[in-house]
């Protein structure tokens, strides 16, 4: 099998959250420019992800071109490639994509061809286009439109192993007929579990704390995506970003940064390439948060880390400051595990199994025990939302 593997979730940058339909070659040579010189590729963040919007025309063989705003994929892929970086790029298995481009329908095998020639190392391939043509053929036989959906994503994993080059492939349904059950059976190392993300807090938090219950379906090789990170792209603030990204962590997200990464702040690259807060996303265990507590605004939800560690989220999704009192006994750890602030980089006073801190408004605190955390007789592979028998 020659699909591309991804052991921990895909880190890297993607066009769409800011440049949209706008992203040109430049851009992206920008992009894996900066991934160089902010140091984020050596926080992890390697493959450089062009979005929609890169299709030309299929030439009188059917191959298909990219449009004007990229003149040479190959030579693309080769710039990203000298910055120890990967490529990857977008299609639809219907006749247009998302955007009405193009899509590979009718032209898998070829367009897996082309894009193994060109050196793509990524594949975000996007039902979108696809549903014109399930109406057509299924109308409301529903079970009949999943299965064509399924043959759909099939078909373009068996045309991306035949095309023989190592490709990550990425689907993107919006968690339609629960995905996360069948991702793996059509060859998905990712799978997307919602709608579209945008820059904003109220929807980025309906998405990350809906992930409630998906920790079952992850593990190395095949991840849930609540879709890319809006951090530095301006419209929350930086608790909420920070917040974003520590949801996504806890949840073993892939780290798709989405802002423009030649213009970031300080605070935003802060966010973005903490060590200790990314080694809970990429732990090697493999294993995807869940949710233990919760209570009116505030909320609490751990993952197992390899070792035996945990790491534990703190999030209020109130404006105003609140006062979070984490009872290890009570999300099922040892009340005599030491605890280190992530964010901060500092170890934190454990009294009596309780620790109490103020989280700002609409911003987390993640955690992280030792070790041998894990109350004895608890079993590990599961997560604490089913002990306490939360939804
Ligand atoms: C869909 C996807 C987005 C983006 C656009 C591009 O909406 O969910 O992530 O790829 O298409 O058109």
């Amino acid at each position: 099998l020659a699909q591309g593997t991804s052991p921990t979730p895909p880190m890297g940058w993607n066009s769409w959250n800011h440049f949209a339909e706008k992203v040109t070659d430049a851009d992206v040579r920008a992009s894996a420019d900066a991934l160089v010189s902010s140091g984020m590729r050596d926080a992890g963040y390697v493959y450089v992800n062009i979005d929609d919007t890169w299709q030309g025309k299929r030439d009188a063989s059917g191959v298909i071109h990219p449009n004007s705003k990229f003149p040479d994929m190959k030579a693309l892929a080769d710039y990203v490639h000298s910055k120890g970086l990967k490529l990857g790029i977008y299609s639809s298995p219907g006749p247009t994509t998302c955007a009405r481009y193009e899509g590979s329908y009718g032209h898998e095998v070829q367009d897996a061809k082309t894009y193994a020639g060109w050196g793509i190392d990524f594949l975000k391939y996007d039902l979108c286009g696809f549903r014109d043509v399930m109406r057509k053929e299924a109308g409301n036989d529903k079970q009949k439109a999943f299965a064509m959906q399924k043959a759909a994503y099939l078909k373009m994993r068996d045309a991306l192993v035949a095309a023989g080059r190592p490709i990550v492939y990425s689907l993107c349904q919006y968690g339609w007929n629960d995905v996360w059950e069948w991702g793996p059976e059509v060859g998905g190392n990712l799978w997307r579990t919602t709608g579209d993300i945008n820059d904003t807090y109220s929807r980025m938090v309906e998405i990350g704390f809906s992930q409630v219950g998906l920790s079952k379906f992850a593990g190395p090789g095949h991840w849930n995506d609540p879709d890319m990170l809006e951090v530095g792209n301006g419209g929350m603030s930086e608790d909420e970003y920070r917040q974003h990204m520590t949801l996504w962590v806890i949840l073993a997200a892939p780290l798709l940064a989405g802002n423009d990464l030649s213009k970031m702040t300080p605070a935003t690259l802060a966010i973005l390439t903490n060590k200790e807060v990314i080694a809970v996303d990429q732990d090697s265990l493999g294993k995807q948060g869940d949710r233990a507590w919760a209570k009116g605004y505030s909320e609490i939800w751990t993952k197992p880390l390899s070792g035996g560690a945990t790491a534990i989220g703190l999030f209020n999704r109130d404006k105003e400051p609140a006062s979070i009192t984490l009872n290890l006994r009570e999300i099922g750890l040892s009340d005599t595990a030491k605890l280190r602030d992530l964010w901060k980089g500092s170890d934190v006073e454990v009294s009596g199994g309780k620790y109490t801190v103020t989280v700002p408004g609409h911003g987390a605190v993640l955690l992280k025990t030792s070790a041998e955390s894990m109350r004895a007789g608890q079993d590990c592979d599961r997560p604490m939302s089913e002990h306490l028998g939360l939804p």
